[in-house]
């Protein structure tokens, strides 16, 4: 199963915000229909926006659109994941952005295996490995990063047990990470992303490996809480890893100048459809946050796993 797929000239995607319950897909036929999908989350996850946005491009080609000014829109859809912007600027410099986008997609699948295959070395058997958010196949064009590394170690008969951080506010580990783990018949478990913490005091997690949207000079960003777990594994002396490819490295900013993306705040007043907080409740959301390299154990690439920048 593919998260994003070309076919008949469309973009195919899985619609992320319908998953665990139901399997349904979305078809883009233009690049502001790309545009909408990264935008409101049918698709996310730094990898899975990086290819669609180099499809958007693509789009935009075949309808004929300016692709200066396609490219401009398509990345303003979301701004904090580094592959839409590198994927965006590989196929603007291309001859041929079908063909590109292509390649782009081929290589997401290679990369993911590749870094599959340099980060189950660092899982033994036994380990009970936590993660945060969803940097699976689902972020992905499939296999995925840090789940990738799981992946990789469990086809290779080591015996995982994952711990899932429900990810709130949108959930993404407690609908997506669970529901690819149980695909795979990898054990797993959710908990609140309060718990992580009191799990490592008591000798209950291993080593944690999660994604990234960025990674720079000075740390990496991910998905708001991978800071606070990322603190609480240092306390508790537990392997922090992090699992991206290179189209996700940003060589020329400090981690600190990222432009960390501020959500809508429906989606922390809101669980589901139900309202959680008196009305007219001010909210803070920031979508991610950033881990420092102290905090960092080794970064599983697809050349190898390497020091912080
Ligand atoms: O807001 P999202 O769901 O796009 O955030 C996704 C993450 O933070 C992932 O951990 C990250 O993109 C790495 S995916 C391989």
């Amino acid at each position: 199963m593919k998260t994003l797929e070309w076919e008949n000239n469309k973009l195919k995607l899985i619609d992320q915000r319908k998953l665990p319950d139901e399997l349904e897909y979305v078809y883009c036929s233009n690049y502001q229909e790309v545009i909408a999908a990264i935008k409101n989350m049918t698709v996310r996850g730094a990898p899975a926006i990086g290819v669609s946005a180099a499809f958007g491009m693509a789009l935009a080609d075949i309808g004929g659109v300016d692709l200066n000014k396609a490219a401009d829109e398509i990345k303003a859809a979301r701004p904090t994941a580094k592959n839409l912007f590198w994927a965006v600027d590989r196929v603007l410099d291309s001859e041929n952005p079908l063909h590109e986008s292509l390649k782009i997609y081929d290589e997401d699948m290679k990369i993911n295996r590749a870094i599959g295959k340099y980060g189950r070395e660092i899982i033994d058997d036994g380990d009970t490995i936590l993660t945060h958010c969803n940097a699976g196949a689902l972020a992905c064009v499939d296999y995925g990063t840090a789940l990738g590394v799981i992946r990789a170690a469990n086809d290779e008969g080591k015996n995982i047990n994952v711990i899932c951080d429900e990810t709130r506010p949108r959930g993404q580990g407690a609908r997506l990470s669970v529901w690819e783990m149980q695909q795979e018949n990898i054990p797993v478990k959710l908990i609140c992303d309060v718990a992580s913490g009191y799990l490592m005091s008591q000798g209950m997690i291993d080593k944690v490996v999660i994604g990234a949207d960025r990674v720079a000079k000075g740390g990496i960003v991910n998905k708001i809480g991978s800071f606070m777990v990322a603190l609480a594994a240092k306390r508790f002396d537990i392997p922090f890893y992090v699992a991206a490819p290179y189209s996700t490295f940003d060589m020329d900013i400090n981690i600190n100048d990222t432009v960390i993306e501020e959500r809508d705040p429906d989606e922390v007043i809101h669980y589901g459809s139900c309202r959680i907080c008196p009305k007219g409740t001010e909210v803070i959301n920031p979508a991610f946050d950033i881990v420092p390299n102290d905090l960092i154990t080794g970064i599983i690439t697809e050349k190898g796993i390497i020091d912080p920048l």
